[in-house]
């Protein structure tokens, strides 16, 4: 009876492992100032390859330099230490009671595309670094550490790789692979790093500085635009991230035989482009076939050759990108394009491969993040909505490290990667209201003592 108690007790211990320990701030000690944050943007878009209001940052040049220059600047002014790894990852941390516990990390990224604006990405370091201030202002000291980091490069522009920042801190990089990522001049990421100041020996000690695990990270949360349209349209103020939907890529080549369009007859060709076509069509009858709204599936690229009117199509090249929440169901999505493809090649007497570009694993949300990101908006008084992140971002890799979850604030029409994208300094000012009371229920008051029940 006795035993029986014990564990579950003990089972009651660990479920709250991760639950917020009872939080005493009170939201209205949370002072952010929304525009003070978007003059912090705007400040940091100066930093661009092209005039504002269009931003370019790309990893490692003059104006990714000069932005995390600017960033590091933001976070010493916050009164946090600052750190960096050797891939180019910026920590800056408000020390918690106990320093060696786990640490509750929020953050996102501040390279922008070609042509894009000030607010993907940014919002989330620079409206993190905030957040972080604002409990430090109001007199909050947390049990665990807390850290913003601004991740490197979440945008693939110059090494045609996403979230290597990230990617590398769940062990998910691997140096051959990273090594044969170069950039239009044939620049490795360790030369680019290296220039840049990041002093690695190799990508093994690049990746080895990198490395987060659960033993440090204890829980994850990024604030983001929404880059959709449902939190505008529908009025709501913040969006609770339940899942993050990750993308698998498929190159498909289909060779024939060509020839001339009016000298081979009908029967005898092998028609590369019409083995594509079919394909096509059943990319849709596959993400359809699933019934769950949260599959898609697109064929965005598309190449034929030799491109004339009077040539049978000899070679068709597809790329496939097939997205969902739910890993096993959009991996038998496509796995059912790829036998799709050999039974077309097979009745089309054509050749085919098949290459797998990238199969990246979505994620869904910590149950008591996403509880604590709930508790906190409700607490605020904001209306908010569950929502699934399509696109996704840094936090789909911190998932493999530690339960994560994301917080969206409305951006205007939905937009992003594009100069005209806009959040509201009111809109940005909740966000990181949330997010701070979100930060301080996974890190815990230092000093308390930890509830037996949790107040979410
Ligand atoms: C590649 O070299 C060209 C010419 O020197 C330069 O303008 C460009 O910025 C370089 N690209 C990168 C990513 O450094
Ligand atoms: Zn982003």
């Amino acid at each position: 009876m006795a035993l029986l108690r014990a564990s579950a007790l003990l089972a009651l211990l660990c479920a709250a492992q991760l639950l917020p320990l009872a939080v005493a701030l009170k939201p209205s000690s949370l002072k952010v100032d929304g525009q003070a944050v978007v003059d912090q943007l705007l400040h940091l878009a100066t930093f661009s390859d092209h005039p504002n209001p269009a931003v370019t940052r790309i990893l490692f040049t003059e104006n990714d330099l000069a932005g995390r220059a600017y960033v590091k600047q933001l976070m010493a002014q916050a009164g946090l230490a600052i750190r960096e790894d050797k891939m180019g990852n910026i920590y800056g941390t408000l020390p918690g009671a106990d320093p060696a516990a786990a640490a509750v990390g929020t953050g996102s990224h501040c390279d922008a595309i070609p042509l894009a604006g000030a607010y993907d990405g940014t919002t989330g370091v620079i409206g993190g670094i905030a957040a972080l201030k604002a409990l430090r202002d109001a007199g909050f000291m947390p049990a665990r550490p807390i850290e913003v980091v601004m991740f490197t490069s979440e945008e693939p522009t110059r090494f045609g790789l996403s979230c290597s920042g990230s990617r590398a801190m769940a062990g998910l990089l691997d140096a051959a692979y990273l090594d044969s990522r170069r950039d239009e001049n044939g620049t490795s990421y360790l030369e680019a790093a290296r220039a840049a100041g990041y002093g690695a020996a190799s990508y093994e000690d690049m990746l080895q500085s990198a490395r987060r695990t659960p033993e440090d990270l204890h829980a994850f949360v990024e604030l983001h635009i929404e880059q959709g349209p449902l939190l505008e349209a529908e009025g709501r103020q913040i969006g609770v991230v339940t899942a993050i939907a990750a993308p698998a890529a498929l190159r498909v080549r289909f060779s024939g035989d060509g020839g001339h369009a009016g000298a081979q007859l009908m029967p005898l060709r092998n028609d590369a482009s019409l083995a594509a076509a079919e394909l096509a069509l059943f990319v849709e009858k596959a993400a359809l076939g699933t019934g769950a709204i949260d599959t898609v599936a697109t064929v965005g690229y598309w190449d034929i050759s030799p491109k004339a009117v009077n040539s049978v199509p000899r070679e068709a090249l597809l790329e496939i990108d097939v997205r969902d929440i739910d890993g096993p169901r959009r991996d038998a999505v496509v796995a059912s394009i790829m036998e799709e493809a050999a039974r077309i090649a097979e009745k089309r007497r054509v050749r085919h491969s098949v290459d797998a570009i990238n199969q990246d694993p979505p994620a869904t949300c910590g149950a008591d993040v996403v509880a604590a990101v709930q508790a906190s908006t409700d607490e605020l008084g904001y209306s908010s909505k569950r929502m699934v992140s399509r696109a996704y971002h840094d936090s789909l890799f911190m998932a493999q490290i530690a339960p994560t979850g994301m917080i969206f604030i409305p951006c205007r029409n939905g937009w992003s990667h594009r100069p005209d994208e806009f959040a509201s300094p009111q809109d940005i000012a909740r966000g990181v209201e949330v997010l701070a009371l979100t930060l301080a229920r996974l890190a815990g008051e230092g000093g308390a003592e930890p509830a037996a029940k949790t107040e979410l």
